[in-house]
């Protein structure tokens, strides 16, 4: 996702400057070409070589090494499309607002007045909340500076408060909304839904499917990353909530139909790829149903149709829709965009290898409104995400 991008860390001296090893190494795995700057107090934490190992890059530590070449505080700030410093202590950030530049760091910070600048900051809690320190980064966030907020929990020198530095997967995923795309989405309000619902049968059990929600999850996270506000409505998971994402969890087709219809006439794109449950049991047992009681056949009634009733009510919105089949994909599909009243249909087969529930890739078939047909090879489902979300923009 970070494929040609060049990315400058900036480490500082605090004990979480041994997470900045997994932020580049992070950085790197998403395809960036990652340059290191290190201050003297960095060094004493964390190694050099740890860094120049991770990126294949040199690692830049001092103004005056007499082995670089050309003014590489200016070179590094030049080439960068973005500059992350993770984590950032209350001395950097201090300097960084009052233009100080007496370090490698702090110099090419001062150069790069035209660059995405992202930092993470990370030290005690007692120094964190000083106002010296909020006021400091409050002049960096008017200066255009992203200022990710510090984590709440128990810190290396005891403490309990604000002041950690976030796990490095947000951290990076910051540098993703940021950087990978451009903002296509901006100014737009995209809401999706994901997973399985879960349709009770008494308070132990319930009907589902094997959804996961993973594509839901991966249009989530690409559209907050193409500019989009992003509301994502989902039925149960284990996927970490995406960041940036007004996350709304439910559980029944019915409470999903009440979410996203109450959102609708304020929403431009709607994405529904959540797996909803058909039908429900006609009657929920209040109390467990026990064996000898239990009849061998449940009731079943349809639940609502909550993409059609979309189509049926669609004003501005474009609308777009999710179809798993496992025979006559394209007649299927067809079917459902135009009984559904949709811009778009993402088609994809049930038993298509490397295709379906719980993994991380998908094959698909778009079939747009204009009869226009797309067939998209095995991705990842953030990949297709994209493409999907470009075909949205391109409406
Ligand atoms: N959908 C919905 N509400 C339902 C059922 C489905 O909003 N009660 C949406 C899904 O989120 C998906 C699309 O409709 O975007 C197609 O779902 P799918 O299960 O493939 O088709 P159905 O219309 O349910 O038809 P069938 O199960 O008979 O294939």
């Amino acid at each position: 996702m970070l494929k040609g991008k060049n990315i400058l860390l900036g480490v500082t001296g605090g004990i979480a400057a041994y997470k900045a090893c997994d932020i580049a190494s992070r950085l790197i795995k998403l395809g960036a070409d990652v340059h290191v700057i290190m201050t003297k107090a960095a060094c004493e934490f964390v190694a050099p070589l740890t860094f120049k190992s991770l990126t294949n890059n040199k690692v830049h530590t001092s103004l005056f090494d007499p082995n670089e070449q050309g003014v590489p505080h200016i070179d590094l700030a030049r080439r960068a499309d973005a500059i992350l410093v993770a984590p950032a202590t209350a001395n950097f950030i201090a300097k960084a607002a009052n233009g100080i530049a007496d370090d490698m760091l702090t110099s090419t910070i001062l150069a790069a007045n035209d660059k995405k600048i992202i930092i993470s900051p990370a030290m005690n809690t007692h120094m964190y909340e000083n106002q010296i320190v909020q006021e400091n980064l409050e002049k960096l966030r008017g200066r255009g500076f992203v200022v990710i907020k510090s984590a709440s929990g128990r810190l290396a020198c005891g403490s309990v408060g604000m002041g950690k530095l976030p796990e490095p997967c947000d951290i990076v995923e910051r540098v993703v909304q940021e950087v990978a795309f451009e903002k296509t989405l901006s100014g737009k309000k995209v809401l999706i839904t994901a997973g399985p619902t879960q349709e009770a049968i008494d308070p132990v059990r319930y009907i589902t499917n094997h959804s996961t929600g993973k594509m839901g999850y991966a249009l989530a996270r690409i559209a907050k990353a193409k500019g989009a506000t992003v509301t994502l409505i989902t039925g149960k998971t284990s996927l970490p909530k995406p960041i940036g994402v007004d996350t709304i969890e439910v559980v029944s087709s019915r409470d999903m139909f009440r979410e996203v219809t109450e959102r609708y006439f304020d929403t431009d794109i709607v994405i529904k790829a959540a797996a909803v449950a058909d039908f429900k049991p006609k009657t929920v047992n209040d109390q467990k149903t026990k064996k000898e009681n239990a009849k061998l056949n449940i009731e079943l009634e349809k639940t609502d149709d909550i993409l059609k009733y979309l189509g049926s009510k669609k004003a501005h919105q474009v609308l777009v829709g999710f179809c798993m089949e496992t025979e006559n994909l394209l007649e299927n599909a067809q079917k459902k965009l135009l009984g559904k009243n949709l811009d778009m249909i993402c088609a994809n087969s049930l038993t298509t290898p490397g295709a379906g529930f719980g993994v991380d890739t998908n094959v698909l078939t778009l079939i747009e409104k204009d009869g226009s047909v797309t067939t998209l090879p095995m991705d990842t489902k953030e990949n297709l995400a994209a493409v999907i979300l470009d075909k949205i923009s391109a409406m």
